[in-house]
């Protein structure tokens, strides 16, 4: 079986064949973090308008949530517009909040097919309230599903999310509810948007780009990269699973020494 076919990690993690990593359950990430960029290039490099990009990328969003559902992994985020792209010009956002809420609609009977659970991350004052509507609405049918968390990041921006739950805190403090004392990393991850998911253990950047754009900072902290030239539109899932693969083999030290069980920090002695 070829190493890079879409099957070779099967339906439940594990790797068959001697050619490829050993990747059992314990190999896969639980959490996904993609930076889906390189959908203007793609398109322009095509003569195309820069929009088309984005209309084809919706493919490649439906592929690496069905590879994320059918391989069991817990939650795949997808950095889809961050607060810093509203500087672009008006026209190309229109497209992008349009194309947004017809995946919301058209997408939903295959989310609910595939078990997915919608979430979004992200402020919410600064869209649309059609796009608001759909979005409750498939995270309101959806949110039963046992499959993959499908989280969106939409607006989103990880040093506005940190400055939001620095405010939480004070807020909390102020009114006699925490004590300063007893703030620690979990009173922060608690106040994020993501409280809940497990960090990212796997962070993809389609479009070559060596960055991590302000998004989630602070969830990225032990994330293993992954960084390809492909453009969004042409992520495939042969690259998708390479780009598993390749997590599965890294050597993942948490700061520690290779080959020592994984503690918390300051585990006990
Ligand atoms: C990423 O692709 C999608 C969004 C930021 C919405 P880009 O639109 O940034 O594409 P490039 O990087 O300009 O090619
Ligand atoms: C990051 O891509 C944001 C998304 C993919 C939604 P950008 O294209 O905005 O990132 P920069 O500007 O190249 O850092
Ligand atoms: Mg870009």
């Amino acid at each position: 079986m070829n190493a890079e076919s879409p099957d070779s990690i099967s339906m439940h993690g594990k790797v068959d064949g001697a050619a490829e990593p050993a990747a059992g359950n314990d190999r896969l990430p639980d959490h996904v973090a993609i930076i889906m960029d390189g959908n203007g290039r793609w398109a322009q490099s095509r003569g195309l308008p820069r929009i088309e990009g984005h209309r084809r990328g919706v493919d490649s969003v439906r592929m690496v949530s069905e590879t994320c559902t059918e391989l069991g992994i817990e939650a795949v985020t997808l950095y889809c517009l961050s607060s810093e792209n509203w500087k672009r010009p008006k026209a190309e956002l229109d497209f992008l909040m349009q194309l947004l809420e017809r995946y919301l609609v058209e997408e939903r009977d295959l989310i609910m097919k595939q078990g997915l659970r919608l979430k979004v991350i992200g402020r919410r004052d600064r869209l649309p309230a059609s796009v608001l509507e759909e979005m409750d609405k498939t995270i309101e049918v959806s949110a039963d599903n046992p499959g993959t968390q499908l989280v969106l990041a939409i607006d989103y921006g990880g040093r506005d999310e940190i400055a939001m739950a620095a405010r939480s805190i004070c807020s909390d403090v102020q009114a006699g509810r925490l004590e300063m004392d007893s703030i620690d990393e979990e009173t922060i991850s608690r106040r994020l948007y993501t409280a809940g998911l497990p960090d990212v253990d796997l962070m993809i950047r389609t479009g070559g780009e060596m960055r991590v754009s302000n998004f989630l900072l602070w969830q990225l902290s032990y994330a293993e990269l992954w960084v390809t030239q492909t453009c969004w539109p042409d992520f495939s899932r042969e690259e998708f699973n390479a780009a598993l693969e390749s997590f599965a083999s890294r050597d993942r030290r948490f700061g520690g020494l290779s080959g020592q069980p994984v503690q918390s920090t300051f585990g006990e002695t």
